[in-house]
């Protein structure tokens, strides 16, 4: 049922504990460990509690109506995510506090301080509106890791416009699909970003996204790269530095509902089609709020740097909500961590004297292989605390991770969640919490999960099975974009009124849960969500393929790897440049994360005698190992040929 068993019974081998240091322990932010108790007696007194920490124009009435799989929280409050993030600290020593310490790959700089951050975003939303964006519009964000980033997304915030940001190595065709769901009229790009040396076109991508029917009417370009001068359309297009140049400096926060939409992220999903995860204002701003705060003890001098890209929602979250709304210095970087050296990472730990690193195991494994040369040519002893998300982190990262970047002295928080989730639900809190390697330990107070077997029984101490959520939280998406009825099928349907997060996971004697990787469809690579069926949606657009399953197979860096079967059609030979076509036809139709790592040539691919591919044993062919139960196959040969081709070359 749930897959990876063999790593399973590595992780639970590891047997190294690392208690809270002491100075941690004394001085944490979070109460005391009998918060935990306290949230589980009362989890909506809990949660009011914590929301009562920002500042609301009007409190709630009632803090959660539960009408399942449909949650409303603080209801009938009314707030401004902007307001919380910037205006509130402005009253306060924090005015003239570094709010965004941005750094371009080149090598270019930027500190923002709150009161830099509330002029810039009053001038976009100005600006924002001047082009026609309202209350309850959407708009499509698809910028490189630039400052205009954080401020157009908190501009939509001011105006009350919801923002869908997407990645900017989405290709155009993805970026299209994900315009056309949203309805956006407008959408923010730039003429390039920088990565590793050279330049992502991103307005040649958002110029190929609106050919032929789209709704977007204006187009709002940032300068960062300077090649894409001659590519303004005459009405349509307006440069950023334009617009902005004669804006009023202050805008009137719109008074939101704390059920209205923040924003929109789309995510894979078992399906080809990317689902719009729907997050509102008040629950998931009361959620980055206090999951920042406890989970990374944040402190007034904190210098906190999380790597992520805000095309995905640990940067959301992470880079921007949950920190700004703490006051917090975020650090955020454009470009690669092996550009120009593969010190950059290190290099920008030391200038910017970082305190608090949040990254992925995919990025630890990478720099573990590069070896302890680059983190030691710097100074990183302002380190006091390493975070770690995405994917489960193996406990030789974890102690390399502890040992080579936290010198030994900075607890390494595991986190887990979320693009549904919208902040971290299962950590440990580092003033109390004793850490194993490779377990995110706990569920954050107020968040019930359990481990279930297929018929819905909880499993016990050490047995697999599927993670749930038992109770709603205030940061939970609240449906899928225009579809309620998805949302209830991918994450209400499996047990009822329980919430299905699509992982395995474990939970052994002492308590501590283990997260063992998706169970459906889905796979992490380098720390990216890839549906499966997606990329062979874009596999058999190709003409010259037939079918195509793909699978996720074990990579030491990567997590895991893309591997495609593929049977191409019957006029067409198999060759090596067809593999590399085919490899390079899905990144241009998705973009460069989907490409597949191996192709390989089936004449037919395994299946049931009802249809259905069976992707398990495509796993064990693509990882070389014995094959698992086929008596349910349609025609056990179909399997034994490919294991014959391609078992043995791992
Ligand atoms: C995986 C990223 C193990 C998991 C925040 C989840 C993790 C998916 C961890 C969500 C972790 C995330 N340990 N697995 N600490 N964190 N995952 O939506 O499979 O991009 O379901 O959100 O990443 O990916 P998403």
């Amino acid at each position: 049922m749930v897959e990876n068993t063999g790593s399973i019974e590595a992780l639970l081998r590891e047997d190294r504990v690392f208690p809270p240091p002491a100075q941690f322990a004394e001085q944490a932010n979070m109460p005391d460990s009998g918060i935990y108790e306290r949230a589980r007696q009362d989890p909506e007194g809990f949660w009011a509690g914590l929301a009562g920490e920002l500042d609301w124009f009007e409190k709630w009435d009632q803090v959660l109506d539960w009408n399942p799989p449909f949650a409303k929280w603080f209801v009938g409050g009314k707030l401004n995510v902007s307001y919380n993030c910037i205006d509130r600290h402005l009253k306060t020593a924090r005015k003239n506090k570094a709010a965004i310490i941005w750094e371009g790959e080149p090598g270019d700089w930027a500190v923002y301080t709150y009161q830099d951050l509330y002029r810039e975003v009053c001038k976009a939303a100005n600006g924002l509106q001047s082009l026609g964006v309202s209350k309850g519009d959407r708009v499509t964000i698809y910028l490189p890791m630039v400052p205009e980033l954080p401020i157009a997304m908190l501009a939509c915030a001011r105006i009350g416009a919801a923002h869908s940001v997407v990645f900017g190595g989405f290709s155009a065709d993805s970026l299209r699909d994900r315009i056309n769901d949203s309805q956006s009229k407008v959408m923010i790009t730039a003429d390039g970003g920088y990565r590793r040396g050279g330049v992502v076109p991103l307005k040649q991508n958002a110029d190929d996204s609106v050919t032929g029917d789209t709704p977007i009417e204006k187009m709002l370009v940032v300068r960062r790269t300077g090649t894409s001068d001659d590519r303004m359309v005459e009405g349509r297009d307006v440069w950023w530095h334009d617009l902005m140049a004669n804006q009023p400096m202050t805008f009137e926060p719109e008074q939101m509902d704390s059920e209205d939409m923040l924003f929109m992220l789309y995510t894979s999903g078992t399906t080809g089609k990317p689902k719009g995860i729907v997050h509102t204002t008040g629950g998931y701003l009361t959620g980055t709020h206090a999951t920042t705060k406890w989970v990374f003890d944040l402190k007034e001098d904190d210098v906190y740097w999380c790597t992520a890209d805000i095309g995905w929602v640990t940067g959301h979250s992470y880079i921007v909500y949950g920190p700004l709304a703490n006051g917090a210095t975020s650090v955020m970087y454009e470009g690669s961590p092996d550009y120009p050296d593969r010190d950059r990472f290190w290099a920008i730990v030391e200038k910017y004297a970082c305190t608090i690193l949040y990254t992925a195991p995919t990025a630890i494994r990478t720099f573990m292989r590069w070896g302890e040369e680059y983190p030691n040519r710097h100074d990183m002893s302002s380190l006091r605390l390493l975070g770690s998300v995405g994917e489960p982190i193996n406990p030789e990262a974890w102690v390399w991770y502890w040992q080579n970047i936290g010198g030994g002295r900075c607890p390494v928080v595991d986190t887990w969640w979320q693009t549904e989730t919208g902040s971290i639900l299962i950590t440990p809190l580092p003033g109390v919490t004793t850490l194993k390697p490779g377990s995110a330990t706990h569920p954050f107070p107020g968040i019930e999960v359990d481990v279930l077997d297929e018929a819905g029984n909880s499993v016990g101490p050490g047995g697999g099975g599927y993670l749930v959520i038992k109770r709603p939280w205030p940061s939970m998406l609240r449906t899928i974009y225009g579809d309620d009825e998805r949302f209830r099928e991918q994450y209400w349907s499996k047990y009822e009124n329980i919430y299905f997060t699509g992982d395995g996971a474990k939970i052994d004697e002492d308590g501590y849960h283990w997260i063992l990787g998706r169970v459906d469809d889905v796979i992490n690579v380098a720390a990216h969500r890839v549906s499966t069926m997606e990329v062979e949606s874009a596999l058999v657009d190709n003409s010259k393929v037939a079918e195509a399953a793909c699978i996720g197979r074990s990579d030491e860096i990567k997590g895991q790897a893309i591997v495609a079967f593929v049977t191409i059609k019957e006029n067409v030979a198999a060759s090596d440049e067809l593999i590399t076509e085919l490899k390079q036809h899905v990144a241009t139709k998705i973009g460069p994360i989907c490409r597949p790592d191996d192709i390989h040539f089936a004449a037919e691919l395994p299946k049931t005698r009802s249809g259905k591919i069976m992707r398990r044993l495509l796993r064990d062919v693509a990882e070389g190992r014995a094959l698992g139960d086929t008596t349910t196959l349609a025609d056990p040969a179909v399997v034994e040929s490919l294991k014959a081709q391609y078992g043995d070359e791992e």
